[in-house]
């Protein structure tokens, strides 16, 4: 099966101000952009109303994060149901900021990908080790064990809705990307992993992109490998090389 490439922009809680968040607009609405790459942004919630009306209509938006529930006395959080109501299509979750500062759980993030789907929203997935765990061959199993909370809730129509991010927490931000060789193993892995947990037709469809320290400069080497269909960008969907980045593959 041929995996549409797929770019998204985490803009993490950036920009700071309103007239910085026009100027990211502005350049991507007037960038040429690969038509064949799917492309996904994801400002913070504040922003995500007035980016779905202001954003040129062949890019896409995610919210960073939703709560597990569609309505309630839930203080503070946004729901799966607001957000379809609110035109936004997509959503990341299990982020590893996520998963560390705010201590989410694979569970936690399983049931928030399962009422995600079920509301109606398609999911781009963060899995990913840290250094130590790296440095201690504990990868795949980390990754899987990410993974599995998922795979016990989602039922195998389910996956069309999900991409996967993998993301490895010691290149986050830190200007240390993976070579394009330690990602395609773990692409691999996490195929490989889908194929004996799921199906071999989910194994072949879901996207894998990879998300850490990716740049203009590194972006198409890392698009060369055969298992990684695209990449969660976080520092560089802030500056004009995003766009470099969404024409990895061009
Ligand atoms: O969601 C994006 C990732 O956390 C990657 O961030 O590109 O700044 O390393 P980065």
């Amino acid at each position: 099966m041929t995996r549409q490439f797929f770019v998204g922009g985490n803009f993490k809680m950036n920009p700071a101000t309103l007239e910085q968040k026009k100027g990211l607009v502005s350049l991507l609405n007037e960038a040429k952009l690969d038509p064949s790459t799917e492309v996904v942004i994801a400002p913070p919630f504040l922003y995500l109303i007035p980016l779905v009306e202001s954003i040129r209509k062949d890019i896409k938006v995610a919210a960073q994060n939703c709560y597990l529930k569609n309505v309630g006395a839930f203080t503070g959080e946004v729901s799966p149901a607001m957000l379809h109501d609110a035109q936004v299509p997509y959503v990341i979750l299990g982020h590893s900021e996520r998963r560390t500062l705010f201590h989410e759980t694979s569970e936690l993030v399983a049931l928030k990908t399962q009422a995600a789907i079920d509301a109606g929203l398609s999911v781009i997935l963060c899995v990913g080790e840290t250094l130590q765990e790296r440095e201690s061959n504990r990868t795949v199993e980390v990754v899987n064990e990410q993974l599995d909370a998922v795979i016990a809730v989602l039922k195998e129509s389910d996956w069309s809705k999900v991409v996967i991010a993998y993301e490895p927490v010691w290149a986050i931000g830190t200007g240390k990307v993976a070579t394009s060789a330690q990602a395609q193993e773990i692409h691999a892995e996490i195929r490989k992993y889908l194929t004996q947990k799921v199906s071999p037709t989910v194994a072949d469809g879901t996207r894998i992109i990879y998300g850490g320290s990716v740049n203009a400069g590194n972006c198409k080497e890392l698009a060369t490998q055969p298992d990684i269909d695209g990449f969660l960008v976080g520092g560089a969907s802030l500056k004009p090389e995003f766009v470099d980045i969404v024409n990895a593959k061009a």
